[in-house]
């Protein structure tokens, strides 16, 4: 696994959480704790200390004798390790508990560390007690109370570093399942990781792939989260940036070779009038053919020329209101002399007299024009086309039909596409453009454009637009 890879970084994060939740933990633990130990110390001092004054009033009564009282105290002593002193109304120890190398009897404690009790308070302290020590003890000093009032104070010690252990004890355990936890999670966050590095690495040299050229990946989209649809993602780019590539080295094949036909047959045409090969009298002839040839280049290049520029969306269309029945009747004439030639019946069946479009009229004018254009050149002798416009629901139908040759059906998809040309159109001078130009004009327009072709019938191009 890589360093500073995803592992690194997962286990990182996770450590650092653990971190500060332990210590946030541990500092909550420790309040808690310690206030909880105080006050059970405390009380279990205090119990202790009404019982020791019960025992000191008895003694006091002389009910029991002075060692039956150190007798007792030893006792209680022992069972709750608790130093215990019992003072006199001037702070003199005159009975006390503890090991015999701490012992304070007849020292008398200072004015303010008897102050308090001795005016009938309880009170606490934490600490060394006045130096008195070696380790800090939590001390509670009651007043001894009988029927002649406060004869004195007893104070109990109760060392506190018991309580201190027991915290550290509970320390270790945190710490010790902090580890735990971490290797725990080391394990869990190694596969995890690997589920995430793994298809990431893939991708990776996928996409170095693609940026060299080499479009054939396939990369596992089987999983339900974002690392399938990111590999969705690259499958779909690698295959469309495939197709792209497909297109444009066929596109420039397709140009250079339908540039290169025109462009020798007239330099065959020039180089036989140069050589004498063509003779004088035929010289006017096949001029006439390679000035034929170079308009048809020209009409080629221009063809081009606005396919890209349509494609590429450089020039916005002009759009504006006028009668498309009006665009229609113009393409007549245009087309005239060709309808004539072929006899040839155009039917217009128009809805209405005029259908008020909204549209580039340059542009629709072509597209009018290249429908009708096939129309005429794939009708035979003696067909017929019919035009129809219509409204319906805002759009604007137009429909050019011709009882003329036949699409194949397998090749219906294809007649959009850049130099796709039908079996008939391969041997004249069609460059396969007139379509792809109609259908980017009619996407350029957001419109939709559709091709029915069935035998009997003949072919309809039906397209839409804004109405008015
Ligand atoms: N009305 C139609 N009837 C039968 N076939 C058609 C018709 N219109 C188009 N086609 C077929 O679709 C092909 C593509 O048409 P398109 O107009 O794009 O190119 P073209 O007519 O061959 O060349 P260009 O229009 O660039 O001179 C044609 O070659 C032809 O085979
Ligand atoms: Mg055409």
């Amino acid at each position: 696994m890589k360093r500073g890879g995803l592992f690194d970084q997962l286990i990182r994060t996770y450590a650092l959480i653990l971190l500060i939740t332990m210590m946030i933990l541990s500092a909550m633990l420790y309040q808690l704790m310690q206030s909880y130990f105080y006050n059970e110390t405390e009380n279990v001092l205090l119990d202790r200390g009404r019982e020791i004054n019960l025992i000191l009033n008895d003694y006091q009564n002389k009910v029991i004798s002075s060692d039956v009282l150190t007798y007792e105290l030893q006792s209680i002593d022992r069972s709750t390790n608790t130093r215990i002193w019992v003072v006199d109304t001037r702070g003199v120890i005159f009975t006390e508990t503890g090991p015999i190398g701490e012992r304070f009897g007849g020292i008398r404690l200072t004015e303010g560390e008897i102050k308090n009790v001795l005016n009938g308070q309880t009170v606490v302290k934490r600490g060394y007690f006045g130096g008195r020590f070696k380790m800090p003890m939590l001390t509670v000093g009651i007043p001894i109370t009988t029927e002649k009032g406060i004869t004195g104070a007893i104070f109990m010690h109760s060392p506190i570093r018991s309580i201190t252990q027991t915290m550290m004890g509970v320390f270790h355990l945190v710490l010790f399942s902090a580890i735990i936890s971490v290797i725990t999670a080391a394990v869990l966050i190694y596969f995890a990781s690997r589920r995430i590095s793994i298809p990431l690495v893939q991708m990776g040299r996928a996409a170095t792939d693609i940026s060299s050229g080499n479009f054939d990946i396939q990369l596992d989209e089987s999983r339900n989260d974002e690392i399938g649809e990111l590999a969705h993602a690259l499958n779909l780019m690698a295959r469309d940036l495939g197709n792209l590539e497909n297109m444009r080295s066929s596109f420039v094949a397709n140009v250079s070779h339908e540039l290169r036909s025109p462009l020798t047959s007239i330099r065959g045409y020039i180089t036989g009038i140069l050589d004498g090969t063509i003779p004088g009298e035929d010289r006017e002839k096949y001029l006439n053919v390679a000035l034929q040839e170079s308009k048809r280049l020209t009409e080629l290049i221009n063809d081009l020329l606005d396919l890209t520029q349509i494609q590429s969306g450089q020039q916005p269309l002009n759009m504006t209101e006028f009668d498309i029945n009006e665009v229609i009747r113009i393409t007549v004439i245009k087309l005239e002399y060709r309808l004539n030639g072929k006899g040839i019946d155009f039917i217009p069946r128009f809805e209405n007299d005029t259908l008020a479009v909204y549209a580039d009229k340059a542009r629709i004018e072509q597209v009018v024009y290249n429908l009708m254009d096939n129309a005429v050149k794939y009708s035979a002798q003696g067909c017929s086309i019919w035009v129809r416009t219509f409204k319906n629901k805002g759009k604007a139908y137009i429909s050019v039909k011709d009882n003329g040759s036949i699409i194949k059906q397998e090749d219906l998809q294809h007649v959009f596409e850049r130099f796709y040309k039908g079996d008939k159109a391969r041997t004249d001078t069609s460059s396969g453009l007139g379509l792809s130009i109609v259908k980017s004009i009619i996407d350029q327009h957001g419109e939709s454009i559709d091709v029915r072709s069935k035998e009997g019938d003949g072919t309809e191009f039906v397209f839409t637009l804004k109405a008015i």
